[in-house]
């Protein structure tokens, strides 16, 4: 942007009167949940961020009346000085993403993928203002929003935070999206109180790792880097997006937080970006020679403001003594603090006022409101891609019998996907959505209106049988690298909703499929299961607008076109990743830009139903890694009465008492389970859909290795093992020192003490007899481990 000489005049002054403590103070970012106002007031950081399971009382569902106080509490620690020091107010940040999806009440739009879609810029601009507005009614400032990735391989987890895998399309979104969230350069509005910091997200080539592994390595030419996945950017950047935050990914072999060339030369030398570079989430800690409390090389290459959530105050007591040992040269500080400053000033936040005071603070009623529902609505229904239609069976009169099934049908979280009210967007509730309307509610009001009859059934039952039946289904909630999947086939391992479609059919009832999901998936047999079917991504919170383009006015002509287009391509074969037009052996079954509209009458020939990739993860041995179960696994918790359950959720129920499942960390969020059983002790198992060959993966792979931490050395004895067999491990675990993560491993099959049995279905055991706390990151079998564990000898 322009150079504006009174404004850096006043930089200058601000930066002669700030301490180096307080320079320190403003490049560092921290989380919610780790600083109370008071630290805040101590260190003067420069900013606070909400990160997607950090809420005031550290209650997801917090109101928006407790995020104001919070925001105001915070906003007054800030500028609460009498040492005659400068006063610098804190820039508070959040995720919205797809609204202002960490607050209860507000309007979810579709994630990006569904916008990328419409192909619309216009409509994403106004998505981007009205969830602006809805931010700063809660005395948020900042977004870390665009996510402007280009993804290339769906089996990224992050895929539908990407507008498209067509960087063109990507930039023109970008250009909306920093202008509705910021407003537009020259214009009065710029940056005032109706608009928020946007950040172009993550710099650069996160949408390109190796395999679609999340914060993996982008392995392409600096040409192709710049043009694919640096085409959002570029945009972003000349709409005057005010923040850039770095990737946690690695351009050829060098992490993106420690890369001077690209941090420091190419986008604010070469491309002259004035505002700051803000980190991710401790993305400082994973360069070469760092920890998450300390990253001199992060800060020198260019990142000004570390994003250090729990790490804030080592952060700032390291940086601190890496600018007095001149590791850090006070030139570099003094260049970030004055970026940080230019955007602060920029926003105006020195003569803003608490957040609450300022033009829409608190103002929750533009949290979902009409205008607001109406926008994402319409989103919505020009979202939807049509993949099959055959016959046209679309659009349906509402005037019929409607069945309605799937467990997608009513189910809201379901709808809205990962970064909607937690961090994963697992563990809500319907009454969580006060603003919203399940694609279930949404038929029911149409089919009613036109006197028809709607029935919701889950599982697909009926008494009268219906005219037609609608099945929503599609992938469950999940955010970043928990999303990521070894390959592109839809529920290969454990086919429950094939089954469903397929009982439908073949009962011959006509069916429309509304498939949910964050990506393109192989679904073939899906589609041959199904007369029609609908590519509707993670919508939101306006499921009606299904309904508006499912039904037709009842004298069968259609209320809503299907407008929707493929933002990205679909596989043909579940082992097709990276899939992307313009490749040299591109054979999409539908390619990028496809979708039919009402009117064509071409119907979809039955589809080969082999999936191309042979073997899920389960069938390989990988059975609990970074956080996820393999494809079909699932967790059973017991206590010592025998009583089970299924683990719907974490934390567990309390319904089994000797044992809790909780989710924890070991080298990133969440991506380990921590079991904490008591005294009466009780067991968890791991347990599969289908039987794993155990005798022929124990050939090259005789043991269960086991990732593992102890907090509470057992108190009784502590078995683990696969299928028919566990040994006792208590003995080696009372060496563990507390809380160190070590691998143990297991033999498969002790000979002497139990027959080996082929076709297994509990992949993993732990019981203990008595209480004890330990945390398991990765189950698999393998080799070899930190400690290896023998056969019991003969009885
Ligand atoms: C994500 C970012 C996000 C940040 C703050 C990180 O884990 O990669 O996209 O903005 O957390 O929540
Ligand atoms: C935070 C997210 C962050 C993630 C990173 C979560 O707890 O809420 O914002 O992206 O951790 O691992």
């Amino acid at each position: 942007m322009a150079a504006d000489a009174a404004l850096e005049a006043r930089i200058d002054s601000l930066l002669q009167r700030m301490s180096l403590e307080d320079k320190v103070g403003q490049v560092v970012q921290g989380d919610l949940d780790s600083l109370s106002p008071a630290d805040l007031q101590l260190y003067r950081l420069g900013s606070v961020l909400a990160g997607g399971n950090s809420e005031p009382g550290k209650r997801y569902n917090a109101s928006a009346k407790e995020w104001l106080d919070l925001a105001d509490a915070l906003y007054q620690a800030s500028v609460n000085r009498n040492d005659g020091g400068p006063v610098i107010p804190v820039l508070l940040g959040i995720d919205a993403v797809h609204g202002h999806n960490n607050v209860v009440g507000a309007t979810l739009f579709p994630h990006n993928i569904g916008l990328g879609a419409i192909n619309d810029a216009e409509l994403v601009g106004r998505i981007a203002a009205a969830t602006a507005e809805e931010l700063r009614s809660t005395g948020f400032e900042w977004t870390f929003a665009p996510t402007v990735t280009v993804p290339r391989d769906d089996r990224w987890g992050r895929t539908y935070e990407g507008y498209s895998e067509d960087g063109a399309l990507v930039a023109r979104y970008a250009t909306a999206v920093v202008q509705g969230l910021q407003g537009s350069i020259g214009d009065d509005g710029f940056l005032d109180q109706k608009h928020v910091i946007a950040s172009s997200k993550h710099f650069i080539g996160d949408g390109g790792t190796f395999e679609g592994h999340d914060k993996g390595d982008t392995r392409v030419s600096e040409a192709e880097l710049r043009d694919i996945h640096g085409a959002g950017h570029i945009a972003a950047l000349q709409a005057g997006t005010q923040t850039v935050m770095a990737s946690f990914s690695s351009w050829n072999g060098q992490k993106m937080h420690g890369n001077y060339s690209l941090l420091t030369e190419v986008l604010k030398q070469r491309l002259g970006f004035d505002g700051f570079v803000v980190g991710d989430w401790n993305g400082h800690g994973e360069v070469k020679g760092c920890s998450n409390q300390s990253c001199a090389a992060s800060f020198n290459a260019g990142v000004d403001m570390f994003m250090a959530p729990d790490s804030w105050r080592d952060v700032y007591d390291n940086t601190l003594s890496q600018v007095r040992s001149g590791a850090i040269a006070i030139a570099r500080l003094d260049d970030a603090v004055r970026r940080i400053l230019r955007v602060k000033l920029r926003l105006g936040l020195f003569e803003a006022g608490a957040p609450s005071s300022r033009a829409l603070g608190g103002k929750f009623d533009l949290l979902g409101s009409d205008k607001n529902r109406a926008l994402a609505r319409e989103a919505v229904r020009r979202s939807l891609v049509l993949l099959k239609n055959n016959g046209g069976l679309l659009p349906v009169s509402p005037r019929q019998r409607v069945l309605v099934a799937g467990d997608g049908a009513d189910n809201i979280g379901k709808q809205s996907g990962g970064w909607t009210l937690t961090w994963q967007g697992t563990g809500t509730k319907t009454e969580d959505f006060p603003n919203a309307e399940s694609i279930w509610q949404g038929i029911r009001s149409a089919v009613k209106a036109a006197g028809g009859e709607a029935e919701l059934s889950v599982e697909g039952r009926y008494e009268q049988r219906p005219d037609v039946a609608v099945v929503v289904f599609g992938e469950d909630p999940y955010a970043e690298f928990i999303g990521d999947v070894p390959h592109l086939g839809y529920q290969l391992d454990a086919p429950k909703d094939l089954q469903l479609l397929r009982s439908l059919k073949s009962a011959g009832i006509p069916v429309v499929a509304v498939f949910l999901s964050g990506r393109p998936m192989w679904v073939n047999p899906h589609l041959n299961a199904s007369n029609a079917f609908v590519a509707a991504w993670l919508p939101g919170s306006e499921g009606g607008g299904i309904a508006d383009v499912l039904f037709s006015d009842g004298d069968g002509k259609p209320r809503y076109a299907f407008e929707g287009r493929l933002p990205f391509s679909w596989p043909r074969s579940a082992a097709q990743s990276p899939l992307n037009a313009g490749q040299d052996d591109y054979d999409p079954l539908f390619p990028l830009g496809f979708g039919l509209s009402y009117g064509q009458t071409a119907d979809l020939p039955e589809l080969s139903e082999l999936p191309g990739v042979s073997a899920a993860a389960s069938q390989s041995g990988l059975f609990f890694a970074r956080g996820a179960e393999a494809d079909g696994l699932r967790w059973w918790l017991a206590n010592s009465e025998g009583e089970s359950l299924a683990v719907a959720q974490l934390p567990s129920l309390d319904l089994v008492a000797g044992v809790r499942m909780l989710a924890t960390d070991h080298t990133a969020q969440e991506d380990a389970r921590r079991f904490v059983f008591r005294s009466q002790g009780g067991s968890a198992e791991l347990r599969s859909t289908t039987a794993i060959a155990l005798s022929a993966l124990s050939k090259e792979s005789p043991f269960l290795v086991v990732t593992l931490k102890v907090s509470e050395a057992p108190q009784g004895a502590l078995r683990v093992g696969i299928g028919q067999q566990t040994i006792d491990i208590s003995a080696e675990l009372r060496g563990f020192k507390p809380n160190e993560w070590l691998s143990i491993a297991v033999p498969v099959h002790c000979p002497a003490t139990a027959p080996i049995v082929d076709d297994v279905t509990t992949v993993f055991h732990i019981q203990s007899s008595g209480a004890t706390d330990l945390a398991l990151s990765r189950i698999a079998l393998g080799v070899g481990a930190d400690r290896v564990v023998k056969c019991p000898s003969a009885p």
